[in-house]
């Protein structure tokens, strides 16, 4: 099913004529119930499409490629269990991880599995946090340190710092990634290894980085402990038994997942423990129950109302038929700091595919780029792109309603900020707004002349404003899911698979081959020339 072949998509390629014409401010002043029309919510959450270049009748078209696509069946397949991601023969469940959605692999139902992984999760996380599990020497656990990457760092980094409210000082909790020794040294300083807990978080548990990583956290904890701390003070989050027993990790201090969660879907499988420690294991229900919530409207609600889908379709208008190649996510909450980097694994290493499902080379775009930072810091460093640069990007505003943080004024100030921006963005300032100011101001002609193309704001840039009451466990549930859902429809939509990712083997492969020669005195030849002259050029230098 190639899409572009699609009668929907002709007819949005022919209407995308009348769209290019589009001007949010008429499309508002046409329209007095947009707002209403274009804005979706579930529960307390809000998301406001009604600031994108659509009409009624580009939406309606949007839907109806939807159904010529067959979302509903593939949505259907993904929920039951079918292996969609079919160049590893595996099925995409992270949605029987937040609830029994009826799903079955090779006919076997997953849920009991789930349950099961869940209650060694509650044993864990309370026994850490009421200090019935303790560290070798009868210490109560103060520090967890999380090592893992990708999917199993970004989804519990980003949750943990979301819901810090919510962490009642028990534990804390520090994450480690990069296999940059300076992450490891960094994260490990000031620890105790008496009270410190390691989580090993590998789905493979055969993650070059994670590996370097925990053996590393390993030494230091053996030193001044000895080998028989490592099974006390390690806890492997993986689906790879095997090889965490090999590490020293027995298996009742293995929580296991299953090939069946992606890497990137993980946060809530048992590698989203060190948010159960840190913030209780029903706080992290409270999350699995938002998501699960987001599951049943995805599976359930009509697509012109039901948010995922349509957060998918606006990304497919913007993609492919506005041309946008990059997104910018904008949370105005700094306890989201990390959801850009969370949403760039989930969207891109997702859907940044060139292929079809078959292995046709794809003639139309997939994933645009997705970065951003939160509000009001990038409004002071990349902003001016966003409203006078020469490309079109789309962006994503999220914000609560409510803080927890009781600063007079700042969640105002803040929000002010998150009204302003997106407004900023569609009405822009035109010549005559930029003149009349300027005369206001008394400058003459040539110097109006001068200035007016600078202060120009040319407007009609399209924003998504998502906004709940406050960011607590369950909104972060029904956020992440909402977005995961969202890359679902596209990569439906754009025929590709959206659950594999071979473009993160070929560095690796590479990397692989050029460790040993980094450590003997003869020059690299075996590369093209740059490469040898750059190992060879660290070698003079190191
Ligand atoms: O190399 C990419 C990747 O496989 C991601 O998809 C994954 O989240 C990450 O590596 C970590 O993998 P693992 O949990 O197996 O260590």
């Amino acid at each position: 099913m190639t899409p572009t072949r699609l009668p929907a998509w002709q007819a949005l390629a022919a209407h995308h004529a009348t769209a290019q014409s589009f001007r949010l401010k008429d499309l508002f002043r046409q329209d007095p119930q947009r707002f209403a029309r274009f804005s979706l919510s579930l529960d307390d959450l809000l998301l406001d499409a009604s600031k994108h270049l659509v009409s009624a009748e580009t939406m309606s078209l949007l839907t109806a490629l939807a159904e010529q696509a067959r979302l509903p069946a593939q949505i259907e397949a993904m929920f039951r269990g079918d292996k969609i991601n079919a160049t590893e023969g595996r099925a995409a469940l992270h949605t029987a991880l937040r609830g029994d959605t009826g799903a079955r692999v090779d006919g076997e139902p997953v849920a009991p599995r789930v349950q099961g992984v869940l209650r060694k999760m509650r044993a864990l996380a309370e026994g850490v946090r009421d200090g019935g599990i303790a560290g070798q020497t009868g210490r109560r656990f103060t520090h967890v340190v999380n090592i893992g990457i990708g999917g199993s760092d970004l989804g519990p980094l980003m949750a943990c710092e979301a819901l810090r409210p919510y962490a009642d000082g028990r534990l804390t909790c520090r994450f480690v990634s990069n296999v940059d020794g300076a992450h490891l040294a960094t994260a490990l300083e000031g620890l105790d290894p008496e009270t410190t807990l390691i989580l090993a978080a590998s789905k493979t548990f055969t993650t070059q980085e994670t590996l370097a990583n925990a053996r590393s956290a390993r030494q230091w904890l053996t030193a001044s402990l000895g080998e028989a701390a490592v099974a006390r003070h390690f806890v492997a989050l993986s689906a790879n038994y095997a090889e965490a027993a090999r590490f020293g990790i027995p298996a009742e201090r293995v929580l296991e997942f299953w090939d069946w969660v992606g890497g990137r879907y993980s946060l809530w499988s048992a590698i989203g423990c060190s948010v159960a420690l840190y913030i209780g294991m029903d706080r992290f229900e409270e999350m699995l129950a938002g998501a699960r919530s987001m599951d049943q409207h995805f599976r359930t609600a009509p697509p012109e109302r039901n948010l995922p889908v349509v957060l998918g379709l606006l990304g497919i208008w913007n993609t492919n038929f506005l041309g946008a190649e990059s997104r910018a996510v904008l949370p105005y909450d700094q306890r989201l700091a990390r959801f850009p980097a969370y949403l760039q694994q989930l969207e891109m290493e997702s859907n940044g595919k060139r292929v079809a499902r078959d292995g046709t080379p794809l003639d139309y775009a997939t994933s645009p780029v997705v970065w951003g930072e939160p509000g009001t810091n990038g409004q002071h460093a990349f902003f001016q792109l966003l409203h006078q640069g020469t490309q079109l990007i789309p962006a994503d505003f999220i914000a609560a309603a409510r803080s927890p943080y009781a600063l007079d004024g700042h969640h105002e100030l803040l929000l002010s900020n998150f009204f302003a921006q997106s407004e900023a963005l569609m009405l822009g300032k035109d010549e005559a707004q930029v003149r009349a100011e300027l005369q206001a101001q008394g400058l003459g002609e040539a110097a109006i002349a001068a200035l007016l193309p600078h202060k120009v704001f040319p407007g009609n840039r399209p924003s998504t404003s998502i906004l709940f009451r406050e960011l607590n466990p369950r909104t972060l549930g029904l956020l992440i899911a909402l977005y995961e859902h969202k890359v679902f429809v596209e990569g439906a939509i754009w025929n590709i698979n959206s659950f594999d990712q071979w473009g993160v083997e070929l560095g690796k492969a590479l990397a692989g081959k050029i460790l040993p020669e980094l450590s003997g005195p003869q020059p690299a030849t075996g590369h093209d020339a740059s490469t040898n002259g750059l190992i060879n050029h660290y070698k003079r230098l190191r």
